[in-house]
């Protein structure tokens, strides 16, 4: 299909007027701290207070990040290192301890539902009426958005279509779709009506070559044809590196590495001392050996693979 010929509903947002002038995300000095509570070894005799030790987990810690208007930033991390977390607060799902999140300039928690107007967000944990089909489930969606249910029933099937869905399926009971084909059509939702910023949480994890790409499209599209501002975490590289104006690769919640993936390739290459362009690949691994390892570091142990071998073997050891 033609890239005009693209069904987005932009109903929604007609009354919204946003200032293109301000930063799409403004996340300043943010931090997010879960409490687990451990239960306390009990020594027999010992009397407990009660109490329960708590251990905290900095899931983000102190990150500050602008995103312009019309800009598809990359979050990438390893599992745990808080992505899910940041993209829960710009959602309003969760409230940060420090810091302050904004949405072209209306904040997170005091403008809560201005937010939510504005924002889209896509996760692997979305929640469908399992017993109705795509269709329905995502008609259901739609109403929700005052959208009527003929324009929505066009648009939600030629979304489907694209995405992959066969005719037979849009019908059918969700539940007994596979996990990916389940993935697209929580994928489909946010592509229904078109979002201002649109935070996508691992949204093609799991899905097949070709449906990667195809969301890569939509993603694409939504950013050239309708100017939204995208968020978007993925533990593909290739993905990071073809879609993605800029990413962020963060490791313990804290921001790590920020650039275009040219700038960072290049980067790592010349701290690795190599001749060939690094691959996003190892961009990753360099930054994500939880501390960076730095020219004192190579200096120290002859070589970055020397470094690197030597960090990776203190985090073992400080796991156990
Ligand atoms: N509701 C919660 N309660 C307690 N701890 C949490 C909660 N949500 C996340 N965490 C912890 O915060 C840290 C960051 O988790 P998060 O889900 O943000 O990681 P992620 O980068 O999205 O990982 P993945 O790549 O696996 O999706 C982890 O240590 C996780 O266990
Ligand atoms: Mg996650």
């Amino acid at each position: 299909m033609a890239i005009h010929e693209l069904p987005i509903n932009t109903q929604l947002t007609e009354d919204i007027v946003i200032d293109t002038s301000k930063d799409a995300v403004v996340i300043d000095g943010v931090s997010k701290i879960f409490k687990k509570p451990r239960p306390l070894l009990r020594w027999p005799g010992k009397r407990t207070t009660g109490e329960e030790e708590k251990r905290e987990i900095r899931a983000i810690d102190n990150v500050t990040l602008t995103v312009k208007w019309r800009e598809i930033i990359g979050i990438l991390g390893a599992n745990g290192s808080g992505k899910s977390t940041l993209i829960r607060m710009l959602s309003t799902l969760l409230i940060p301890d420090t810091g302050t999140l904004q949405i072209f300039g209306y904040d997170v928690v005091k403008d809560e539902r201005m937010v939510q107007r504005l924002i889209n967000r896509v996760s692997v944990e979305a929640s469908f009426f399992k017993k109705l089909s795509p269709m329905e489930n995502l008609i259901y969606a739609a109403r929700l958005y005052n959208m009527s249910s003929k324009e929505a029933r066009t648009n939600i099937r030629t979304i489907l279509l694209r995405l992959g869905i066969k005719e037979d399926r849009i019908k059918a009971p969700l539940e007994n779709m596979s996990r990916g084909m389940q993935q697209k059509v929580a994928i489909a939702r946010a592509f229904l009506t078109a979002p201002i910023v649109l935070l996508l949480d691992e949204p093609t994890t799991g899905l097949d070559p070709r449906s990667k790409v195809d969301v890569q499209n939509f993603v694409n599209e939504l950013r050239d044809q309708h100017n939204a501002t995208i968020l978007i975490t993925t533990h593909d590289m290739d993905e990071a590196d073809a879609l993605c104006d800029r990413v962020a690769i963060i490791d313990q919640g804290r921001i790590v590495a920020l650039g275009t993936t040219d700038e960072l390739k290049q980067g790592v290459t010349q701290l690795m001392g190599r001749t060939t362009l690094v691959s996003m690949n190892e961009v990753f691994m360099h930054y994500t050996a939880s501390q960076i390892i730095t020219e004192e570091d190579i200096q120290r142990y002859g070589s970055w693979e020397k470094a690197f071998e030597a960090i990776e073997a203190q985090r073992e050891e400080e796991k156990e």
